[in-house]
């Protein structure tokens, strides 16, 4: 390239766009495979379709409308018949009334978060957030805001906690919490969502009385649908019917229908606030594709259907995390340096490699490689979540692999283990 550097053409806001880790990480270990080495990838958050097929009744339904040729715009909300099932389904199984008019649907979950904090932040507020957790250190640069990271340890499950969001309560215009939360896998309780949403009660109350602009809480449910055995997901307006006003949810096909790739995500949200959300989608464009919106309606209006559905991706996450589960219990009752955090929901497992004495290594990013080498299996150091410490945990996710693939894996991570000198 001749000119000057690409830095000289941009904002400070695209300058300081990081990638993203995860795919850095993923494109890694497609090269390998390419290069014929036998890897097993636990990285990226996806469903591969040979493993996770989207619900047939979803793309038949699909096909059907495409063949009707229903091509043009969709209004910027949504489609009413859309937005009507995903109202009358969030009040069925979350207790969450915003009725059609709190429903907007984006081309993803990611519009919709993308939109949520454009909602509220003015450059330099406080956006609060847990550590790990999913890209919102990403989110806190693209909205110029003061970061707020509210670190959780292995007793919270890595969940925030009410302790640490009360430590910060002054400074937080805009709390995120995701729950079952990627990377770790675990669920808030109703205790721990209640004493949460209790803090931000209280401050809101004060906030009212002096005239300032509430916290908002944006509660990112993308894995709902998705929990372990006797594990249940719980929503702020559960445990606490006055968080309506100050909640935004956040849903998605990509991971309850396992249909990542197709696009559709929804916010619901107090119908007051809903305008300038659509005018924001209308202007970025970020709307699903009519087909996919009717195909979706259809789907979520027959939520006996949908249980039925989620019981049967559920068992068939399940397969793949007992099997983990099982093996680095084996392997940790054999004296070999590994833990987890038992799974209760989403596609992801809390992993720690204790391995800095045994390899000689100071860094998970050294564990990593050596996993990656040695045992062929990719997966992600908790610093993608934005966690800096080097302690030997990582993400394990099973959304792209076959229980023979794990089941390989767990052979081999096992033989790498007992065979370092
Ligand atoms: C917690 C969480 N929220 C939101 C998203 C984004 O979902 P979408 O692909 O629908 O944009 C993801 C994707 O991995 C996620 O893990």
């Amino acid at each position: 390239m001749t000119g000057p550097d690409s830095e000289w053409y941009l904002s400070d806001l695209a300058n300081g766009i990081e990638r993203s880790r995860i795919l850095s990480i993923a494109t890694q270990v497609r090269e390998m495979k390419a290069e014929g080495k036998q890897i097993t990838a636990f990285t990226v958050g996806d469903f591969s379709p040979a493993e996770f097929v989207v619900p047939h009744a979803f793309t038949e339904q699909l096909a059907t409308v495409i063949h009707q040729n229903q091509t043009n715009y969709p209004p910027a909300a949504g489609l009413p018949e859309l937005r009507e099932s995903l109202a009358n389904w969030m009040k069925y199984k979350y207790d969450l009334d915003v009725g059609a008019d709190g429903i907007i649907v984006g081309s993803g979950a990611r519009p919709v978060l993308f939109a949520s904090f454009k909602l509220f932040l003015e450059p330099g507020e406080g956006l609060a957030h847990g550590v790990p957790a999913w890209n919102n250190h990403y989110y806190v640069h693209l909205n110029s805001a003061k970061d707020i990271a509210i670190e959780g340890t292995v007793e919270s499950r890595f969940l925030p906690t009410a302790k640490g969001v009360k430590e910060r309560i002054s400074e937080i215009r805009v709390l995120i919490l995701n729950s079952p939360l990627n990377p770790t896998g675990t669920c808030f309780t109703a205790e721990e969502l209640g004493a949460i949403c209790d803090v931000v009660l209280e401050e809101n109350r004060t906030r009212m009385k002096n005239g300032d602009k509430p916290v908002m809480l944006v509660y990112d449910q993308v894995y709902s649908t998705m929990t372990s055995e006797g594990i249940e997901h719980i929503h702020p307006v559960q445990v606490r019917p006055d968080m309506f006003d100050f909640t935004i949810t956040l849903d998605a096909i990509s991971k309850s229908l396992t249909a990542t790739g197709l696009r559709l995500g929804w916010m619901a949200l107090p119908p007051k606030l809903a305008a300038p959300v659509i005018a924001l989608i209308g202007h970025m464009g970020s709307w699903p594709a009519r087909p996919i919106q009717l195909a979706a309606a259809e789907t979520y209006s027959n939520p006996e259907k949908l249980e039925s559905y989620f019981e049967d991706l559920d068992s068939r996450i399940s397969d793949r995390m007992e099997l983990l589960f099982k093996n680095l219990t084996k392997m940790k009752e054999a004296g070999l340096p590994v833990d987890f955090i038992p799974p209760q929901g989403g596609i992801y497992l809390s992993t720690r490699f204790n391995l800095f004495s045994v390899l000689g290594v100071k860094t998970n990013e050294e564990i990593r490689q050596w996993l990656l080498e040695v045992a062929g299996i990719a997966v992600i150091p908790f610093q993608a979540f934005g966690l800096e410490e080097e302690s030997g945990w990582f993400r394990i996710s099973i959304g792209a692999v076959s229980v023979a693939e794990v089941s390989a894996a767990m052979k081999r991570l096992e033989n790498a283990l007992l065979n370092i000198n």
